[in-house]
């Protein structure tokens, strides 16, 4: 059987963090347009990496991500890396793929017995129960934002601090180290961004890579390392303290795993969700239609976050690796190959989704794919929804009409990728 190839000058583009900070993403929306109809699932050869199987199908994805026994998440790095990059990180942390070891690095028992340290507190009923405290600091951040006037940026003014307050205050952190874990976010997950990477890191430079995620990973540490002490000798009701003196297998977690938990928490655990909130605004912004639609028909805040985080798809991609031959549409797959999963190419899938590039918050079924699918299925998806129909259902009533103030930027991300400025002008309600 022959393995089909992706041209190299078609596919490297997705490769470099800069595509995916150009206009709206468009380049990133035609290169994987042309490789669902062209190579669905196809090889990328690219000069400096191990090449990796581009999965662009919806059914594809879920199929892998559902059988985590067969495409492991621990065995190789968890996102794209290169080579140098992959080597340095073995090296600097003792023949580990990656210096974290959060819940998304870890395959069956290890990862099963860590998520349900605190899974309840993620699940719908437990969100619930929030619902008025996180009302409440959604009002506070609007009031805040608002009083900023004319041309003040959605994105780095509200969007990025809201979610950023929600979890870290469930994690038990207090709100004047927000900011600096905000930026620790930022440093992380848009390492390759001008505006948004370590101050001073040179981001052309795979050693600078390795430098910034060894910076963060021990300014977490620093951070949290005081706090898990403190809860293991006085726990509160905090996320903090079910890591500290979380069990798995019957034992205590040890302090990498329940440091890397909390990054994972502290991290993940707002940027997609501000990521989409700022995508939403500026879908707003730019079709004063929809923001007609949305201020006369309330009952469609539910239907238009589920459509903004199929939209926005801020989880650009995560890495699988074969744990044994495995034949999908048709390819053979070997044991140890790579497979890069596209969320927001699955998000685009013309065979699941009737017309993928509209946005339509009246979509049903909407069963996209922006949190994963199986057993790493997004640990934060309910909470993320509560945050951003709360933040709508807040907003809307307040604005009898927004606008661009100036054009939006995306951030420069081949990893968590969404508006890093949103500048809007606005009339009150
Ligand atoms: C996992 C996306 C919000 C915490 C994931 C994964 C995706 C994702 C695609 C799957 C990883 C995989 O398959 O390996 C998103 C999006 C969000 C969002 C699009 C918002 C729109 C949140 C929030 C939290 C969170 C608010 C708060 C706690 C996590 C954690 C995992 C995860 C802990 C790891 C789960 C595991 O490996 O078992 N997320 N996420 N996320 N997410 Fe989210």
């Amino acid at each position: 059987m022959s393995v089909p190839k992706i041209p190299t000058e078609l596919i490297a583009p997705a490769f470099n963090p800069a595509t995916f900070g150009i206009g709206r993403r468009e380049a990133i929306d035609q290169l994987f347009t042309r490789l669902r109809k062209d190579y669905p699932l196809a090889l990328a050869e690219v000069p400096g990496y191990d090449p990796h199987w581009i999965v662009t199908k919806y059914e594809d994805i879920r199929e892998i991500s559902r059988q985590d026994h067969l495409f492991h998440s621990a065995d190789r790095s968890k996102t794209l890396a290169s080579q140098i990059a992959e080597k340095l990180m073995r090296d600097y942390s003792g023949g580990m793929p990656t210096i974290f070891k959060t819940l998304v690095h870890m395959d069956d028992p290890e990862h099963a017995e860590h998520r349900k340290v605190t899974q309840p507190e993620f699940y719908p009923q437990a969100i619930a129960k929030m619902e008025s405290q996180i009302r409440e600091m959604a009002r506070r951040h609007i009031d805040e934002f608002l009083a900023k006037g004319q041309g003040a940026d959605f994105a780095t003014e509200l969007a990025f601090r809201f979610p950023a307050e929600v979890v870290l205050t469930m994690i038990g952190v207090p709100k004047k180290d927000h900011q600096k874990l905000l930026d620790l976010t930022h440093w992380l997950f848009t390492y390759a961004d001008p505006d948004l990477c370590r101050p001073g890191a040179n981001i052309t430079d795979p050693q600078e890579i390795i430098k910034t995620w060894d910076v963060v990973y021990n300014e977490f540490k620093n951070y949290f390392e005081s706090m898990i002490h403190e809860r293991q000798t006085c726990p509160m009701g905090d996320l903090t303290s079910l890591i500290a003196n979380g069990k798995v297998g019957g034992c205590p977690m040890n302090e990498r795993n329940m440091i890397s938990y909390l990054v994972i928490l502290s991290t993940a655990g707002h940027d997609s969700a501000a990521a989409t909130s700022a995508m939403s605004m500026w879908m707003l912004a730019e079709h004063p239609e929809l923001f007609r639609k949305m201020k006369d028909n309330p009952g469609l805040i539910r239907g238009f976050v589920d459509e903004s985080i199929r939209w926005a798809s801020p989880v650009q991609q995560f890495v699988r690796s074969a744990t044994e031959d495995y034949v999908l549409r048709g390819q053979q797959i070997k044991k140890g190959d790579l497979l890069y999963l596209s969320y927001i190419s699955a998000n685009r899938d013309e065979e699941v989704f009737k017309d993928p590039f509209t946005f339509d918050p009246e979509r049903s079924p909407n069963s996209h794919i922006a949190f994963g699918y199986g057993p790493h299925i997004c640990l934060g998806q309910h909470l993320a929804k509560l945050e951003m129909r709360v933040l709508w259902e807040e907003l809307l009533p307040r604005l009898a009409s927004v606008e661009m103030a100036a054009p939006g930027k995306f951030a420069e991300s081949e990893f968590v990728c969404g508006p890093k400025s949103v500048p809007i002008n606005y009339t009150l309600a």
